[in-house]
């Protein structure tokens, strides 16, 4: 690996940094997602909108590195993440809010395609319905999926939690305890995290 530290280095276009990996149809999504929280205020909101940006953002990473981990689709797993809490955001609600969100995946990937997407490949009617359909089953912790996109979710929304420090229980505590095993790591959750402050 060479590290380049000469002058102007900083400047350099970052989307090489990829390489392989495909991911700026996701970036463009958090462009999207980000211009249309970064200015909402938390009044009457079950959850700050900072946690929701945080989360968004951190979730969206986790996924693309469980996807390669599993061999799926990293960039569709990072989308789907990216959305996943988005009918939070728009109802201001935590209650149902993965049912509530179909209308507005759905929203913001034809403002996507139609609007935002520049040169970059539309994101197709079968990933808008495999994308849809893991958000809308991902607060279902308990239900193992034989979809990978719909577990995908499901454990990544349960470890970026306890990253954050989110007290963690049940069946949340039970996923990342299987996650963690899958990426090699023995952890003893219990008693390791308290109520998150954001
Ligand atoms: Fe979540």
């Amino acid at each position: 690996m060479k590290i380049d530290q000469g002058k102007g280095s900083m400047k350099k276009d970052i989307s090489n940094l990829g390489m392989n990996l495909s991911a700026r149809r996701l970036n463009r999504i958090l462009s999207i997602l980000f211009s249309e929280m970064k200015d909402l205020s938390d009044e009457d909101r079950d959850l700050p909108i900072r946690w929701n940006v945080i989360h968004m953002y951190t979730s969206s990473q986790i996924a693309k590195i469980l996807a390669l981990k599993r061999g799926i689709d990293p960039e569709l797993a990072g989308i789907a993440a990216a959305l996943h809490d988005i009918g939070v955001v728009k109802t201001k609600r935590h209650k149902n809010h993965a049912e509530a969100a179909e209308r507005y995946v759905y929203e913001i990937i034809e403002s996507y395609n139609s609007k935002h997407r520049g040169d970059l490949p539309q994101i197709t009617k079968e990933e808008a319905e495999l994308i849809v359909n893991a958000i809308v089953q991902h607060s279902q912790k308990e239900i193992i999926s034989d979809n990978p996109f719909v577990e995908i979710l499901k454990d990544v929304d349960s470890l970026d939690r306890y990253l954050h420090g989110v007290k963690t229980e049940g069946t949340h505590r039970e996923r990342c305890i299987k996650v963690l095993k899958e990426l090699g790591i023995e952890e003893n959750l219990i008693n390791r995290t308290k109520k998150v402050s954001y």
